[in-house]
């Protein structure tokens, strides 16, 4: 986990390279994730064989419990770029939350800049809801971000279920 958290590449778009106590923290939030009853947040590996540990990490987590809206996100080694792997795992696990966890809506949200993420998004099929302006405080300036969803009864229609 430190390896894949430590790359700055994974990062670019989001955050300043955590730190060591940082990955810490999120590993202890994994395993407290783990034990939640229902589980409201899930941080899975991405494993690309021949590889024996994660090659990347995809993050389903509970947004709004009313309207059942859940959110996903996702990061890969970036060694593993541009071999349609960020698509077919989120596509496994959006199938799987629409699915088992009766999930209403997915979103799913990127700097304005992040094209690959965006291009992720779009071959989900997910629908572009609004660019947020300036929510993203980073390298000293403001950033917009875009938030993308999907519906349960769009997702259906692509045959995914
Ligand atoms: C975003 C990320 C997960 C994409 O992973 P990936 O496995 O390369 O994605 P896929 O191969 O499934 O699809 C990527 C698509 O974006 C396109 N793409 C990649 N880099 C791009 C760029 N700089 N500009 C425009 N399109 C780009 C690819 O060509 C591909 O589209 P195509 O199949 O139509 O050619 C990966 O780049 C990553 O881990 N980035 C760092 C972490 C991050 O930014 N996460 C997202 C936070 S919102």
């Amino acid at each position: 986990m430190r390896d894949l958290d430590s790359r700055p590449e994974m990062h670019t778009y989001e955050r300043e390279v955590p730190g060591e106590a940082e990955t810490r923290k999120t590993l202890d939030e994994l395993i407290k994730n783990q034990q939640e009853e229902p589980r409201t947040t899930y941080r899975l590996a991405i494993s690309i064989p021949p590889h024996e540990t994660a090659r990347g990490i995809l993050k389903l987590s509970q947004q709004w419990e009313a309207i059942r809206e859940w959110e996903v996100g996702w990061a890969l080694h970036p060694e593993e770029w541009g071999n349609g792997y960020a698509v077919e795992a989120a596509r496994g696990v959006m199938d799987w939350a629409f699915d088992e966890l009766n999930v209403h809506r997915i979103v799913a949200f990127c700097h304005a800049g992040n094209s690959a993420s965006v291009r992720v998004m779009e071959k989900l099929g997910m629908h572009q809801d609004g660019r947020l302006r300036e929510t993203r405080w980073l390298m000293g300036q403001w950033w917009d971000e875009y938030v993308y969803s999907i519906l349960e009864k769009e997702w259906k229609d692509l045959n995914y279920l």
